[in-house]
């Protein structure tokens, strides 16, 4: 049962925000693929998951998420 008397403004029933907004990518999206695919660059971001290939405004938003994301103590041997 979903309640609708929500005053909050909070967003409580997002799974998850859009990241960029051109592709329609969301943030669940790109950090699965960021640690699931173990992505380091946002060039491999764009080509797995479609987002930043638009006007690039989330560019700075998607390295943000490869910095925090990206599992740096795996390092390709
Ligand atoms: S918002 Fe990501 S490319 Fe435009």
């Amino acid at each position: 049962m979903h309640e609708a008397n929500q005053t909050t403004g909070g967003c409580t029933e997002c799974p998850a925000r859009v990241v960029c907004r051109c592709l329609g990518i969301r943030e669940d999206t790109v950090v699965d693929a960021v640690v699931n695919l173990e992505l380091r660059t946002l060039k491999e971001l764009r080509q797995h998951t479609g987002a930043g290939d638009g006007c690039m405004a989330c560019h700075r938003l998607l390295k943000r998420y490869l910095e925090r994301y990206a599992c740096s103590s795996s390092v390709p041997s």
